[in-house]
C-alpha cells in the first residue's frame, strides 16, 4: 500500500500541493488527472523520492520511497524522456541496455532468454519489426512505445507513468490501456498513470484522483460527478464528455 500522509509542497513560496491525504492499494490502477500546473508530476516525484515534500510523508509498504525503491522494482516513465535518442543504439539494444552494460563489463553477450523476453515485449507493443532500427530513426510514437516497453520489461511491482500516451495514435492508445489492465491483473502491479485523457482513463482504471493543488476527489470512475469535477479542476465553463459504448460519435470513430 502507498500512503500519502498530509503531503504539501511549496516551490518558490508558491503552494504546489496542499495536504494530500490518500492511499493506493497494492494492485490498484489509479489515474491522476488535473490541469497543467496542478502538481501531478510533483506528486509522483515525491512518491518516487525524487523530491522531498515540504510537509508530510509518503510511505510505500511502510518504507520511505528511497528505502522501498532500493529493495523493490519500480518503473517510472517521466513526462520528459530520459533517453538520449541520438545515441548510436538500436531499439533492441536500448531494451537491454542494463543487461548490455553488465554483459560488457564481464565480456559476455546478454543471456538468450533476456533477448527473447525483450523481443516479446517489443511484439506486445507492436514494434518488433523495428528492433534493428537506430534510435534516431524512430517516430515520436515509436519512441513512446519503446519507453513503455522498457518499463514493463523490468517486471515492476509499481509502474508510474507520467503522460505516456501523448504521441500514441488512437488505436495504439486503446491497446496501451488494455496492456496495462492485463499486466495489472496478471502480475498484481500497482499502476499510477498521469493523464489528461479523462474519457479514456475512466473506462480502464479502478480509481481517478482529481488533483489541482488539493485532492478534489479520489473515486471510482462511475462515482465521479463530472460537472463538479469540471468546475473544480478546469473552471465552470468547461464540459467533460465521457464517451461510452453506444455513443454515436464513438461508433463512427471505430468504423473509420
Ligand atoms: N523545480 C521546480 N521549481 C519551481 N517550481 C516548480 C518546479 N517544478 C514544478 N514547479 C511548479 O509547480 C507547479 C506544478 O508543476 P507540475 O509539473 O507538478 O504540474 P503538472 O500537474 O504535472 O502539470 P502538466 O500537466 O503541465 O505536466 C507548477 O506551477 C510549476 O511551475
Ligand atoms: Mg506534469
Amino acid at each position: 500500500m502507498i500512503e500519502f500522509r498530509n503531503v504539501s509542497l511549496i516551490f518558490d513560496k508558491k503552494i504546489v500541493l496542499n495536504g494530500i491525504d490518500t492511499t493506493i492499494k497494492k494492485g490498484e490502477f489509479v489515474s491522476i488527472i488535473g490541469p497543467n500546473g496542478a502538481g501531478k508530476t510533483s506528486l509522483i516525484k515525491i512518491l518516487l523520492g525524487l523530491i522531498k515534500p515540504t510537509k508530510g510523508i509518503v510511505l510505500i509498504e511502510g518504507l520511505t520511497p528511497k528505502e522501498y525503491i532500493s529493495k523493490h522494482k519500480v518503473s517510472y516513465l517521466p513526462q520528459q524522456t530520459s533517453i538520449n535518442w541520438s545515441m548510436p543504439l538500436r531499439v533492441i539494444d536500448i531494451m537491454l541496455i542494463e543487461e548490455n552494460l553488465r554483459a560488457f563489463t564481464v565480456f559476455k553477450k546478454p543471456k538468450k532468454h533476456l533477448i527473447q523476453k525483450a523481443r516479446q515485449v517489443l511484439d506486445l507493443f507492436g514494434i518488433l519489426d523495428i528492433e534493428n532500427k537506430y534510435l534516431k530513426e524512430l517516430s515520436g510514437g515509436q519512441k513512446q512505445r519503446v519507453e513503455l516497453g522498457r518499463c514493463l520489461l523490468k517486471d515492476p511491482e509499481i509502474l508510474v507513468l507520467d503522460e505516456p500516451n501523448t504521441a500514441l495514435d488512437t488505436v495504439f492508445n486503446e491497446k496501451m490501456y488494455n496492456i496495462l489492465v492485463e499486466e495489472k491483473l496478471k502480475n498484481n502491479i500497482t499502476i499510477i498513470l498521469v493523464s489528461h485523457d479523462i474519457g479514456a482513463v475512466s473506462r480502464f482504471v479502478d480509481r481517478i484522483m482529481c488533483l489541482n493543488i488539493k485532492l478534489h476527489c479520489s473515486e471510482k470512475p462511475e462515482n465521479i460527478d463530472y460537472v463538479k469535477l469540471a468546475s473544480a479542476l478546469y473552471g465552470s465553463t468547461t464540459n467533460i464528455v465521457i464517451h461510452k459504448n453506444g455513443c454515436r460519435s464513438c461508433q463512427f470513430y471505430k468504423t473509420q
